[in-house]
């Protein structure tokens, strides 16, 4: 399973990929206003220099014509970028003609088995299923992984599923026992992945243990 972040910010992308995890970054119109950025382009950039993966980058337009172009200008800042679409129906136009043109696309706001199948035959690359968000409304967000999943593995779908809107490790176990393609997890949760009890309780040992013996 691949692992992205699921952040704009710069810092918390170049730690991920110091630790050697990092196959990936996802942003979205609400994680890059967050961290205050004002030169989209120039964010992208710096996120392609740091990281050697698919980074997603999502438009802003809610027609096939402005997504298409919008696309089209969003791919030619990297050969990594993804662009980030959203599951409508003009989303499903513009990533039909992209993908005919090899611009790798992001299917996003998916949140349903249907939507998932249409954004597999329009010829997405990526489909992201937000499961935190169903959760909250206790929908069952593992739930729509698992059918996602075994239906793309029925009929041989090419789209990879990336588990989108991850709130908690549990989320990326699950993803990862059902077979999902990626994981886009918020650097909160992928310190939250590191960190053991018994781990730090055992360190703790091994270094008082050391200087019991050798000073220090
Ligand atoms: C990433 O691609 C999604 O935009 C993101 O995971 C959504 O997460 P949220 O539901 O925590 O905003």
């Amino acid at each position: 399973m691949r692992i992205f972040i699921d952040t704009a910010n710069l810092d918390e992308i170049r730690e991920a990929a110091d630790m050697g995890i990092l196959d990936g970054v996802t942003t979205n119109p609400s994680l890059v206003a967050k961290e205050g950025h004002k030169d989209f382009r120039a964010m992208l950039e710096k996120i392609c220099e740091i990281v050697d993966g698919d980074v997603s980058a999502e438009v802003i337009s809610v027609t096939c014509n402005e997504i298409v172009k919008e696309a089209k200008e969003l791919s030619k800042i990297h050969d990594n970028i993804v662009v980030k679409v959203p599951l409508i129906k003009e989303g499903l136009k513009a990533v039909k003609i992209l993908s005919s043109e090899g611009i790798k696309t992001n299917v996003t706001l998916c949140f349903s088995p249907s939507q998932a199948i249409l954004a597999a035959k329009a010829g997405a690359y990526l489909v992201s299923p937000f499961v935190g968000r169903l959760d909250d409304i206790s929908a069952g967000g593992m739930e729509l992984i698992a059918q996602i999943v075994n239906i793309y593995s029925n009929y041989d779908f090419q789209t990879q599923v990336l588990v989108a809107s991850i709130r908690n490790p549990l989320h990326f176990v699950d993803a990862a026992q059902i077979g999902a393609d990626v994981c886009t997890i918020p650097f909160s949760v992928i310190n939250q992945l590191v960190k053991h009890p018994l781990t730090d309780i055992g360190l703790d040992k091994f270094m008082e243990d050391w200087k019991k013996n050798f000073g220090g």
